[in-house]
């Protein structure tokens, strides 16, 4: 038993959780995931990856299936592939996902993106786009595991082993390795500029950089969890790609925490959401959507009116007075939401911490789920 228990301590890294410990290697990971792969001055990418001649320029649209967390990351890279890349991109969560009418199997690229490469759902999906006579391609961060023998190619994330139940680091691979994807795509079929894709990856570039300046801040995450963590429930809102990281901390604090939480686009809330707004519902936003952080920000004034308190994540360089917490988020353009995110996670640990909850193995979940 206390050598069993030595041996997990000194696999924590003297770290309490593996989950803390994962959300902390993130710099680490992302600069894995990124090695070698961004060519600054040339503005390109080499993701060691092939296509068919001719088939990136003719592509018609991007699917992307995938569960849970990496649905989000998803939602994520679809919004970067249709920016960056020019082509339409959808996502579906993959127990959801047929070919459907109307579409072109040879002009569609089907993306897994999915952790394991062994959960049931997004194998069947693949299989179902296989079997329709699309180009089929994985995104994962398991070397030889089923997915990667079953689709047309596959990127590796490199964010190595991730012990929690919670994804936390390889969200964060995922969505760097999916906008790697989406300049290689848009260089390939012309749509993106060199001097544009180059601000991408310096902005890519950055990333580590970035999250460390959020892990830094994690001692004002905690306080705010201490002083919110006990709302009756939790909504998280965005825009654009805020969305999808609204959605992740939402699933992220409910698997942890086991409380109510639920992530929307901010436009949203005054179309039916509103209605549960109390004093006792804290608002977490994600404000780094550019422009349009203004118009979450009156979004978040509507909850505030009706006594919720607001927290927001904020592009560094912009203030809303009006916030009850307000965490500075480094500007790094289409990657900054997700840097917006590590707040999230560390918001979410410190309030299931605090509650005491079985953090690594949240009760009825499991790692990978090889059900359908
Ligand atoms: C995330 O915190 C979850 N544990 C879960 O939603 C997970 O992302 C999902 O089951 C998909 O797993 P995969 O990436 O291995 O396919």
């Amino acid at each position: 038993e206390r050598v069993t228990w030595e041996a997990d301590a000194a696999e924590k890294g003297g770290y309490e959780h593996y989950m803390r410990k994962e959300i902390h290697e993130q710099p680490e990971s992302l600069r894995q995931t990124l090695a070698g792969r961004l060519d600054v001055s040339a503005g390109d990418v080499d993701l060691d990856v092939s296509f068919p001649p001719g088939f990136l320029a003719d592509l018609e649209e991007i699917r992307i299936v995938a569960c849970g967390t990496s649905y989000y990351a998803g939602r994520y890279a679809a919004q970067l592939f249709e920016e960056l890349a020019g082509v339409r991109a959808t996502v579906e969560i993959a127990s959801e996902y047929e070919f459907g009418a109307g579409r072109t199997p040879d002009r569609t690229l089907v993306v897994a993106v999915t952790q394991s490469g062994e959960t049931a759902d997004t194998l069947g999906a693949v299989r179902r786009a296989n079997a329709a006579g699309a180009r089929t391609f994985a995104v994962t961060n398991t070397l030889g595991s089923t997915v990667t023998r079953e689709v047309d190619g596959t990127a590796f994330i490199r964010a190595g082993p991730e012990i929690g139940v919670a994804a936390t680091k390889t969200f964060a691979s995922q969505v760097a390795t999916l906008a790697m994807l989406a300049v290689a795509v848009g260089r390939d079929r012309g749509a993106l500029a060199a001097a544009d894709a180059r601000s991408v990856l310096k902005d890519l570039q950055g990333l580590p950089g970035a999250v460390q300046q959020v892990l830094d801040e994690e001692e004002q995450v905690r306080e705010a969890a201490r002083e919110y963590g006990d709302g009756e429930a939790f909504f998280f809102v965005g825009r654009a790609l805020g969305v999808p990281v609204a959605l992740e901390g939402a699933l992220k604090l409910k698997e942890i925490s086991y409380d109510h939480a639920e992530g929307f686009a901010a436009g949203e809330l005054k179309h039916g959401p509103l209605a549960l707004v109390t004093p006792d519902t804290p608002v977490l936003a994600v404000l780094t959507d550019g422009a349009r952080a203004a118009e979450t920000m009156n979004n978040v004034t509507e909850a505030q009116t009706r006594g919720a308190p607001a927290l927001g994540c904020v592009s560094a360089g912009d203030t809303y007075d009006t916030l009850d917490v307000s965490f500075e988020v480094p500007n790094v353009g289409v990657v900054e939401p997700l840097v917006a995110n590590v707040y999230l996670q560390l918001f979410a640990y410190h309030v299931a911490n605090d509650k005491g909850r079985a953090i690594d193995k949240p009760r009825n979940l499991a790692k990978s789920v090889t059900v359908e």
